[in-house]
């Protein structure tokens, strides 16, 4: 049991049947992507479940992403944060935006609605915040702010799929969001993602970017890219949806284990869910400090793979600190960002990890004090 390969995560799947039975049609129809009866039907079971009126499924959350800013025509600097996966940033990069980092907040590692609000200016057309690990941002904070400066908010909710707030969907805060769909969340389609959005006539501009701008049969108004999510895809996610709060509570329990092992440890900081809110369980993050638990997270990270137990170091570096983005921006300026990216470790997290795994996860994390 010992010598046993622990990855840090560890992809969902239907009951092979399952997955034959919802494909079987496709070799009747032979429609295979573009917007086929898979793809329709998960856009609407999708819209049921995140109590949402509208969404836009694609590729993959990252194209999302960059679709929903060619879509609403955003121009100039985005304010975000350095505390998330190269994506976000890449996105506005691609886009042609200029991002600018704001600081996260102390107690959950989310954008710190002051900081933001100190980096406005003329240029500013948008803010992208992150809901980090699952943890929603101070979204009333965030759109008081965009109402007052006249800015849109997308927020990269990744990370967030079923976190409900006093019964309100994640899905529904600021002008859009988008989800990722890949194969190591929560809910996956193996690749894939989406968008949803307040404004209805954003609907059709999404459906049109993601199709190489083509808005008719004999037109075609912008250079749009290639974002379709295809039938397989669909059909895994049409799957997944029928387990996926069973796959929730399952990562409860599995949260909830780990947290009575380490929660009391001196230097050790775990993260609860905040009141009120459904969490979804996505991620494990820990953080150590190094004086107060007497062993740095690159530490903990060492004792853990010498175990062949393969925690990640989500996130670090700091995009700031990234080799594609060297001179341009000071890492410095967001303190609170950088620390957090030197001390969490984000510990092995599924729906299907066993009690015993998690005990010996948590011993050898102990053992590294020496
Ligand atoms: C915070 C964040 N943003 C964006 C993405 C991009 O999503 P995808 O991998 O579906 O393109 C991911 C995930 O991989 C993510 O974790």
């Amino acid at each position: 049991m010992d010598n046993e390969k622990i990855l840090v995560t560890r992809s969902s799947m239907p009951p092979f049947e399952e997955y034959c039975a919802e494909i079987a049609p496709l070799w009747e129809s032979h429609w295979l992507t573009n917007m086929g009866e898979k793809h329709q039907a998960l856009e609407e079971a999708l819209e049921t479940y995140l109590e949402v009126g509208d969404i836009a499924l694609f590729t993959n959350g990252h194209n999302a992403l960059e679709c929903v800013f060619e879509a609403m025509g955003l121009r100039g600097k985005v304010i975000t944060t350095p505390f998330t996966f190269a994506s976000t940033t890449h996105a506005i990069v691609r886009k042609g935006l200029e991002p600018v980092f704001a600081d996260i907040r102390e107690e959950d590692f989310t954008i710190d609605p002051a900081s933001v609000e100190r980096l406005i200016d003329d240029e500013t057309c948008a803010i992208v915040p992150v809901h980090v690990y699952g943890n929603l941002c101070d979204v009333d904070a965030i759109q008081r702010i965009a109402d007052e400066h006249g800015l849109k908010v997308i927020y990269d909710a990744a990370h967030a799929f079923g976190v409900f707030r006093g019964g309100v969907s994640a899905a529904t805060f600021g002008d859009a969001s988008m989800f990722s769909f890949h194969a190591t969340k929560v809910f996956n389609t193996i690749e894939g993602g989406a968008v949803c959005f307040r404004d209805p006539s954003l609907k059709v501009l999404l459906d049109q970017w993601k199709n190489f701008g083509i808005t008719g049969t004999e037109s075609v108004e912008y250079v749009g890219g290639n974002a379709k999510m295809n039938e397989f895809c669909a059909a895994m996610g049409l799957c997944n949806l029928r387990h996926v709060d069973e796959e929730i509570e399952k990562r409860r329990h599995v949260a909830e284990r780990y947290w009575e092992r380490l929660e009391d440890v001196p230097g050790v900081r775990v993260f609860r869910p905040a009141q009120g809110v459904r969490h979804n369980y996505a991620y494990l993050p820990v953080t150590f400090s190094a004086n107060e638990f007497g062993a740095s997270r690159d530490d903990v990270y060492a004792a853990l793979m010498a175990r062949d137990i393969h925690p990640r170091k989500y996130f670090y570096p700091l995009v700031s600190d990234y080799e594609c983005y060297a001179g341009r921006f000071d890492s410095s300026e967001t303190p609170v960002a950088r620390r957090a990216a030197d001390e969490v470790l984000t510990l092995p997290m599924y729906a299907d990890l066993r009690d015993d795994q998690i005990d010996l996860i948590c011993d050898v994390v102990l053992s590294a004090r020496g």
